[in-house]
């Protein structure tokens, strides 16, 4: 276990995330991913996307925009319902997320609660403002999503998407008619998402501005439950395959009362993060909420014909909403570990290969004896096949811990011997055993290990 405070400045020193704007004493909900990061952030990217869409022929990708017509927001329900309640306290004037005052107080969670509840609730236990202890005003509604104002003078306001999905509802005929899909097909994306959220925290966990990868799956009504279940073990999987402990995962299904204005059913895939058990991704089925909506809004008709029945119909959907940061964030603090090596402690990113940022580092063991010149051969020779990384700076034994430390998965050191035989150590990074090979065979060495 790590506090959030340490696992913040891990990332930091490491070249993982820094907070946004730090230089102006930073901005509460953004973050920015660095050099190491953003390595790590892509490859889960792609192994998203290989397993939903590459692997899936009946599914398509898309890449639609951050702001779209205002009427879409109206039609799918943010406009009026995309709505959190804030508390303000009467002496600092500090603003808090009501339910989550309870949350925090009595570890009751009180989600889809209305004001007048919510209110009872903080009177009943005697909820006071977290800085100063002042007492709370009444909750109020607050729009979680961003205002933004399109083109000169007073221009039509819009909003920055709070969500990926209605970008699909909005190609859903595009998609038909431009390519020889039936259902039951699917429409997937990745992309930011931006919620102005009254309190942002647990670090990556709960962002203004943060990336979805989403996936609209379209179905006849009669085959949504089966789909829903399909979906959910297909997501469930994934997480074991990207290297994520099982144990750590588990998927809670929504009561009536928590369920979402367009949900039929939902359940959230959970992590047992350090802060506590919390949703990475939600699996719903929409029914055909969404469709209908944006057919009564925009006129035109957005149903399915059906060549077998000859029946028209408005599709059902089977949504996969997963959070990247968050996923981010699991699959970090899941393979940090700490070890005593020798009485010295040794901090690893035991990430699965696929995940890691460098398949491989390359170290001349001393910088002199034209060693460095034949590690930068190997290194080129190996950075044709797998993101690896060339470091001389520093012992060896401190070069190793540098890599141990932001995951790469192999060590590969040339000694003098190598300048003799053309073999070098390689080091594997989980076990720390070392073995000599010939430099021939390090590609297929490291390929073995990713690909097993
Ligand atoms: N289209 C459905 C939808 O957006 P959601 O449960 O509101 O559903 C889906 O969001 C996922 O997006 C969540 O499971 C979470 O991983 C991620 N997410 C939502 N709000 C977030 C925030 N403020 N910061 C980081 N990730 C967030």
């Amino acid at each position: 276990m790590m506090d959030i405070e340490s696992f913040v400045s891990f990332c930091k020193r490491r070249g993982f995330v820094y907070q946004n704007s730090e230089i102006y004493g930073g901005f509460a909900g953004f973050y920015d991913y660095g050099p190491i990061g953003v390595e790590i952030l892509r490859n889960i990217k792609n192994e998203w996307w290989n397993s939903i869409i590459h692997q899936n022929e009946e599914i398509v990708g898309i890449e639609g925009t951050l702001i779209t017509h205002p009427k879409v927001w109206k039609a799918s329900g943010h406009t009026d319902e995309f709505i959190d309640y804030i508390s303000e306290c009467k002496k600092c004037g500090q603003s808090f997320r009501a339910d989550h005052l309870i949350l925090d107080k009595t570890g009751k969670k009180v989600e889809g609660m209305k004001s007048s509840d919510l209110n009872g609730l903080i009177k009943k236990e005697n909820i006071k403002c977290p800085t100063c202890k002042g007492e709370l005003k009444n909750s109020v509604e607050f729009n979680l999503m961003f205002k933004t104002q399109i083109g000169p003078g007073k221009g039509e306001t819009s909003y920055l998407r709070p969500e990926t999905a209605q970008l699909i509802y909005l190609n859903f005929k595009n998609i038909l008619d431009t390519t020889r899909l039936k259902i039951p097909f699917g429409i997937a994306q990745i992309g930011k998402a931006f919620r102005n959220e009254i309190s942002p925290r647990n670090f990556l966990f709960r962002m203004r501005e943060f990336q979805q990868m989403e996936m609209q799956y379209f179905v006849s009504e009669k085959d949504a439950d089966k789909y829903f279940e399909k979906w959910k073990k297909s997501r469930l999987k994934w997480y074991k395959e990207i290297g994520i402990n099982n144990k750590k995962i588990r998927t809670v299904e929504h009561t009536k009362k928590e369920l979402a204005h367009y949900a039929k059913k939902a359940i959230d895939i959970e992590y047992k993060f350090d802060f506590g058990w919390k949703e990475i991704e939600g699996v719903h089925n929409r029914g055909d909420w969404d469709l209908k909506q944006h057919q009564k809004f925009s006129n035109q008709k957005l149903d399915y014909f059906d060549e077998k029945t000859k029946k028209r119909y408005i599709p059902w959907i089977i949504e996969t909403s997963a959070g990247l940061d968050r996923i981010f964030l699991a699959v970090l603090m899941d393979s940090y570990k700490e070890e005593t090596v020798k009485g010295r402690k040794r901090i690893v990113l035991k990430l699965h290969p696929k995940i890691a940022p460098y398949k491989a580092a390359v170290f001349p063991l001393v910088k002199k004896d034209r060693l460095p010149k034949k590690a930068k051969e190997i290194y080129k020779k190996i950075k044709e096949c797998f993101p690896a990384f060339y470091d001389e700076k520093g012992s060896i034994g401190k070069m190793y811990r540098r890599m141990d430390e932001i995951g790469t998965c192999y060590c590969v050191t040339v000694d003098h011997q190598t300048l003799e035989d053309n073999t070098v150590t390689i080091r594997e990074r989980d076990t720390m055993k070392q073995k000599r090979i010939d430099v021939e065979n390090i590609t297929k060495e490291i390929y073995k290990n990713l690909y097993s």
